[in-house]
């Protein structure tokens, strides 16, 4: 595999690396601590085109490829993660749901106003709500249910840990509509999040991505038109899960950001901090580290890259974003927990951003399927 970067991908990297700098970077540390929604910093990407990227232009999308997608993902999350995910989910989850199953209404309905990230100069995203009190790795134990009442479905039920789950104008739920028939009864439906009988219960306190509102969202008789439904009857959950690869495609990038962000203030303070009358980079110990992180930085860069050419070029990438989204997660846990250690007492204080990257890498562990339910994809995949 040939990693030349087209002049196209290259200035997407540039405008993703310059709208972290200028816009995200100023207030992260504030928002962070007051969980605050990176407003401004969404309604500027939606401006920039990246809350649509890989969505054809006709659709109100960037028509890029998901390579940039992934330059750009790590330029933003090398500064600030929360922004990443509300973009990632928004563009991997929900319009690329909408583009590859949606039917031209529901695409002219909801793609063109989500891929733009704006409806009417407000922000206009989107949410995946597939999570459930009791279904998380086994996201098959679906308990919402979508009742078959003719032209449409009755939904009832509580989804929870979902990003974006108080700002979304669109809901994509996962309900089951056919109990007996286990993952097969499963439907896949677009909701207008402010249908009648929705309640979104106040955004969780987190230990990471905190500018990003997660919440548990509970659906109370809630009537959605057939018409909203994606795919055929039944078909929801392979759709989603078929979704769920190019999100785990998207979140990868991010542990990428945060792990190269902080292996850059790491590398930056060894340079500038003195002990025992020399630069900390220095001492061997250090230099170890930095070099161990630089290597193992790169490994998930390339696997990345490669489950996104591997997308781009219409292959099954399953197996691939399931080991990029491992490995660059864990990557990201453990560069980002050296780089606290290279900080010694200054790492462990906001100022010096690098406390804030390793709660944020925790997270990349866990949702879009945990390192444990990638094991188990990656598993399955290598032994067919
Ligand atoms: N593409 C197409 N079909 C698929 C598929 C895929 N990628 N993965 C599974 N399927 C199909 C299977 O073939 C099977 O079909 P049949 O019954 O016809 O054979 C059906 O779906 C059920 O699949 P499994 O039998 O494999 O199901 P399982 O119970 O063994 O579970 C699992 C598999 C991989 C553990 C899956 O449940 C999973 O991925 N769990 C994790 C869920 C997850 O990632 N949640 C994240 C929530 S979203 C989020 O975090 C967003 C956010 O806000 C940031």
């Amino acid at each position: 595999m040939y990693f030349d970067f087209t002049e196209e991908q290259l200035l997407i990297k540039q405008a993703a690396k310059d709208f972290a700098i200028n816009e995200c970077l100023p207030g992260v540390i504030e928002r962070d601590e007051k969980q605050q929604f990176p407003k401004e910093q969404i309604s500027m990407l939606a401006d920039l085109g990246f809350m649509g990227m890989m969505i054809n232009l006709e659709y109100g999308g960037a028509g890029i490829d998901t390579v940039s997608y992934v330059l750009a993902m790590e330029e933003i999350c090398k500064v600030d993660a929360s922004v990443g995910v509300i973009m990632s989910v928004n563009n991997s989850l929900v319009t690329t749901g909408l583009q590859i199953f949606g039917t031209e209404e529901q695409k002219q309905e909801f793609l063109v106003p989500l891929a733009q990230g704006k409806k009417n100069g407000e922000i206009f995203i989107g949410a995946f709500l597939l999570s459930e009190p009791e279904a998380g790795s086994d996201a098959t134990a679906q308990k919402t249910t979508a009742e078959d009442k003719g032209d449409y479905y009755l939904l009832n039920g509580t989804k929870n840990w979902i990003t974006n789950g108080s700002t979304a104008s669109v809901y994509m739920v996962i309900a089951q509509s056919n109990p007996e028939k286990g993952s097969n009864g499963l439907n896949w439906l677009i909701v207008d999040r402010f249908s009648e009988g929705i309640e979104v219960a106040p955004k969780e306190n987190k230990m990471g991505v905190r500018g990003s509102d997660t919440c548990t969202i509970h659906f109370t008789n809630v009537k959605v038109p057939k018409q909203n439904r994606l795919g055929k009857e039944g078909e929801g959950f392979k759709l989603a899960m078929k979704t769920l690869g190019g999100g785990r495609i998207g979140i990868a990038s991010q542990a990428l950001g945060i792990a190269s962000g902080a292996y850059e203030r790491a590398l930056q303070y060894s340079k500038e901090r003195q002990s025992f009358g020399q630069p900390l980079f220095n001492h061997q110990a250090i230099q170890f580290k930095l070099a161990d992180m630089a290597t193992r930085i790169e490994a998930a860069r390339l696997l990345c890259l490669k489950a996104a050419i591997e997308k781009d070029n219409g292959k099954d990438f399953t197996q691939s974003a399931s080991m990029a989204k491992l490995y660059a997660s864990e990557t990201a846990m453990w560069v980002t927990t050296e780089a606290v250690q290279i900080h010694g007492g200054y790492g462990y204080v906001k100022e010096y951003h690098v406390e804030r990257m390793m709660r944020d890498a925790k997270i990349t562990q866990i949702y879009e399927g945990t390192s444990e339910v990638q094991r188990i994809v990656i598993g399955r995949s290598v032994l067919k």
